[in-house]
């Protein structure tokens, strides 16, 4: 149990790289039981949810090995494909694995995934689109016993554009016998990249990053070497951190592409960002201007995962913003927290209505979701006097050693262990 302490004022200053996508990795590791051999994947971030998925793809026979930024899997001695339930509940992204198990071995044996509480996050649409491939469902207990003798190419249409389950579809009908076609696919830039990893495995798959996306099945795959996009996660979170510091950051090693809608909203917000090839500038001088509306949706919309981010930098607006939460029902749980630290926000269903302020002021907070997390740092960051973020685990799961990177910003935080002993000396 450790915690963040964070002494808030300072605006930020330097350059860093930005890391691997999580999530992109954590779907693209799954996807390597679909090859027999070595693949290695460069850019892969140290995070615990990647260890997580390390730790399973071992559990099934494979041999695994993260040294710097590139895992190592060799996959040739799977011999199980049943994924163990202490390691199933530690991250959502465990259901990867169903697809790829399912066209590797024919069977998929799992359970009610983990995750950040962030909703209900139903797995039906994963379920529903591999069953249309062939694959047959039995309940027991906790477990779900997923088989499938054979799976055959479908038409299938999404009610909903999840990631996920446009990802395990993918996974699974790359093997199937036929074509397959997902209508309204997300379209997500991480959907991208692992439609560009099954392709050099031998895949034939078109059209990821619109909303249709066609499969051949093909009767093998061979591995191979690969590089994860940038976190465009992770860099919008030091967007938005450089900004409510009103500091002045450069980050590299980052696709801009991929977030023309944050840009958008930061420069809506009087934010200066300069883009220039695959480093973005950020500052910011003076208080940012509120933001009538942001509306999170999918790709490539605003993303859900930077609205708790986002919402700290309008809360110390010069006026009145709304926030409007459409993808996940349950991810507001920051606002209490922000609160705490002096903000005016106040919740109604899916829309917050925040009144900025001219400062926040340091408090003890708890990061309730990975996301949520970041926003805390954030906001302590940009707050007068002494914050102690609480339950840091969840942002270990998305920010590879996050203290690390601030301090190289000249920010002053340090991890604590939760007896108060510095954990990481910077
Ligand atoms: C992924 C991302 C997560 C991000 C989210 C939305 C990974 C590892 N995680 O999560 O960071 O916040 O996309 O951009 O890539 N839903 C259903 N049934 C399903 C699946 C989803 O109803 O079978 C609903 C969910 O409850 C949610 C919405 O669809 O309300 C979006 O979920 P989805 O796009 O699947 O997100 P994840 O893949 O879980």
């Amino acid at each position: 149990m450790e915690k963040l302490v964070i002494e808030g004022g300072k605006p930020l200053s330097g350059t860093i790289r930005i890391h691997g996508a999580k999530n992109a990795a954590l779907p693209i590791l799954a996807a390597s039981v679909l090859a027999k051999g070595t693949h290695v994947i460069h850019n892969v971030p140290d995070l615990l949810d990647i260890q997580v998925m390390l730790h399973i793809l071992r559990a099934l026979g494979c041999t695994a090995e993260h040294r710097g930024e590139t895992v190592t899997v060799n996959t040739t001695s799977l011999f199980s494909s049943h994924i163990p339930e202490e390691l199933m509940t530690q991250m959502r992204s465990s259901i990867f694995l169903m697809g790829p198990l399912l066209a590797r071995c024919g069977s998929a044996h799992i359970y009610q995934p983990g995750g950040c509480a962030i909703g209900e996050r139903r797995i039906n649409l994963h379920l529903l689109g591999l069953e249309a491939l062939g694959a047959k469902f039995e309940e027991s207990g906790n477990m779900l016993a997923c088989r499938a003798e054979k799976l055959t190419g479908a038409d299938i249409y999404l009610d909903f554009p999840s990631v996920g389950a446009t990802e395990n579809i993918m996974m699974a009908a790359v093997k199937a016998e036929g074509s397959t076609t997902i209508h309204n696919a997300a379209r997500e830039p991480e959907i991208q990249d692992l439609q560009h990893f099954l392709c050099a495995m031998g895949a034939r798959i078109y059209g990821a990053g619109t909303d249709t996306i066609t499969i051949e099945g093909v009767a093998e795959l061979a591995p191979c070497t690969y590089r994860i996009i940038p976190d465009r996660i992770v860099t919008g979170t030091f967007m938005v951190a450089a900004a409510a510091t009103r500091g002045n950051v450069t980050l590299e090693r980052v696709c801009p592409a991929h977030l023309t809608s944050v840009i958008h909203v930061l420069r809506r917000a009087g934010v200066q960002v300069v883009v220039d090839g695959d480093v973005i500038h950020v500052s910011c001088h003076g208080r940012p201007k509120p933001v009538e509306r942001v509306v999170t949706s999918p790709h490539p919309a605003f993303p859900t995962d930077l609205q708790a981010q986002v919402m700290v930098l309008l809360s110390l607006a010069d006026g009145f913003s709304i926030m409007k939460e459409t993808v996940f029902e349950g991810r507001f749980k920051h606002v209490d927290e922000l609160v705490r630290m002096g903000a005016d926000i106040r919740v109604d269903l899916s829309s917050a209505f925040i009144r900025g302020v001219p400062r926040l002021y340091g408090a003890t907070v708890e990061a309730t979701d990975l996301r949520a997390g970041a926003a805390l740092v954030i906001a302590g960051l940009a707050a007068r006097g002494t914050t102690v973020v609480e339950q840091i685990h969840h942002i270990d799961r998305g920010y590879d050693r996050i203290e690390t990177m601030l301090a190289r910003l000249g920010a002053k935080v340090e991890r604590h262990a939760f007896n108060g002993a510095r954990a990481v000396t910077l």
